[in-house]
């Protein structure tokens, strides 16, 4: 029997693959800081749970393959907050953003085509890809820049015949980066110029800090086509185990061949597009809330990784996530060695090896991706951690 060449040139994912390692240090007794998944702490809001005993069906079935109307209704009076204008019917329910990706990829591209993205990605954009026979192709974008995208020919320059797209998170896992309203118009430019798709991943669009506004590349005319919505309520709700994501497009050629894959998986969840259409009706100020939780932590995360000596890092401006560089030659050496052979006062904090988010693995091999998803009293025990461990570390491998 046989294994695919796609599946086994996949790689492990970059985030949970030093989990073995964080699970032989529990069994030790060592408690673990999680500082490696975007899995939120913050509790999911009460109205999911009373959503949830409300439900009063006495059949599950199979709802509509396009979502439920509630909540396709629900979507696009949410998005209407954000000046992003789309009808109902121009909206797909999915399950999560992760599916939304996986029926984007496989509408668009053929095998061997090819969709641009910017380096460092998220790391699962690659596995998505690879499952679909897609290449993705990364232009980079520098931590000296905060990863902002400095011009259009770093774009321009990497365009085939085979690109199909370009696909970037704003706000951005893992950089944290939030594009500004001139980037997103190098990115149109360059998708109208070239007759691509933009997948715009906009999981993370009510975490921008800094009184930053969020800038919405729907507003930009030309490219209206173009443009594809990839959304999701697992972490503005704190509902990962939901599932609930979407796509929406004007594009109607494109949003009828993604049905057929709508219709193929048959439904989503029935109960969680209840329990989701009852979310999206929260005031506003629950999502303030949390941003305001995330960006203390964003802040406390800064303050104390500017005090340990050789970290290179900068000022994340959304999502809960960011990339820094350490003083070592091979991070991912490092995060091991914090499970395996290190602890203080019997703790010790996992992170994720910032080479997973990249294409040429070289270019982050001395930086770890950090998702600030834990409580500022644990972020400070964390830094701690870290802190101490590279003094150790460093003063071994002398
Ligand atoms: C940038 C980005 N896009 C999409 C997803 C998928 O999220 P979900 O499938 O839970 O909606 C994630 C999850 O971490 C993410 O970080």
């Amino acid at each position: 029997m046989s294994i695919s060449k796609r599946i086994q040139n996949t790689k492990v994912s970059a985030i949970r693959k030093l989990t073995p390692f964080a699970n032989e240090a529990k069994a030790k007794g060592i408690k673990v800081y999680h500082m490696n998944i975007g899995q939120p702490d913050i509790e999911t809001p009460k109205e999911y749970f009373e959503a949830l005993k409300n439900y009063d069906k006495k059949v599950l079935g199979y709802e509509n393959s396009e979502g439920i109307n509630e909540l396709r209704i629900g979507f696009s009076d949410f998005l209407k907050i954000h000046d992003i204008n789309y009808t109902p019917e121009e909206i797909l329910i999915t399950n999560g953003g992760s599916e939304a990706l996986l029926f984007i990829f496989l509408t668009i591209c053929d095998e061997g085509d090819e969709i641009i993205v910017p380096e460092p990605y998220y790391s699962n954009y690659n596995t998505i890809a690879n499952s679909c026979g897609v290449k993705l192709v990364p232009f980079q974008t520098k931590i000296e820049d905060g990863f902002h995208i400095q011009n259009k020919d770093s774009i321009l320059k990497i365009i085939t015949e085979k690109t199909k797209a370009i696909l970037y998170s704003n706000p951005s896992n893992p950089t944290g980066v939030v594009y500004s309203f001139n980037e997103l118009q190098i990115i149109a430019d360059v998708a109208y110029e070239k007759n691509i798709y933009v997948i715009s991943d906009e999981v993370y669009r009510e975490l921008v800090y800094d009184n930053i506004e969020y800038k919405s590349i729907f507003s930009i005319e030309k490219v209206r086509d173009n443009l594809i919505l990839v959304d999701s309520l697992s972490k503005r709700y704190s509902v990962c185990g939901s599932r609930i994501g979407m796509i929406a497009s004007k594009n109607k050629d494109l949003m009828k061949e993604i049905l057929k894959l709508c219709q193929a998986r048959l439904s989503i969840s029935s109960v969680e597009q209840y329990t989701a259409t009852e979310l999206l009706k929260l005031p506003m100020s629950y999502i303030h809330s949390v941003k305001d939780k995330y960006e203390e932590r964003r802040n406390a995360i800064c303050n104390f990784l500017n005090e340990i000596p050789g970290v290179k890092s900068y000022k994340p401006e959304g999502a809960f996530y960011l990339i820094v560089s350490l003083p070592v030659d091979n991070a991912e050496d490092f995060c091991k060695w914090l499970l395996i052979d290190f602890n203080l006062n019997n703790e010790t904090v996992m992170f994720a090896p910032a080479e997973g988010f990249y294409f040429d693995n070289e270019l982050g091999k001395s930086q770890i991706r950090i998702s600030y998803c834990i409580s500022v009293e644990n972020i400070k025990k964390s830094m701690n951690i870290l802190k101490e461990g590279l003094k150790v570390y460093n003063s071994i491998k002398k």
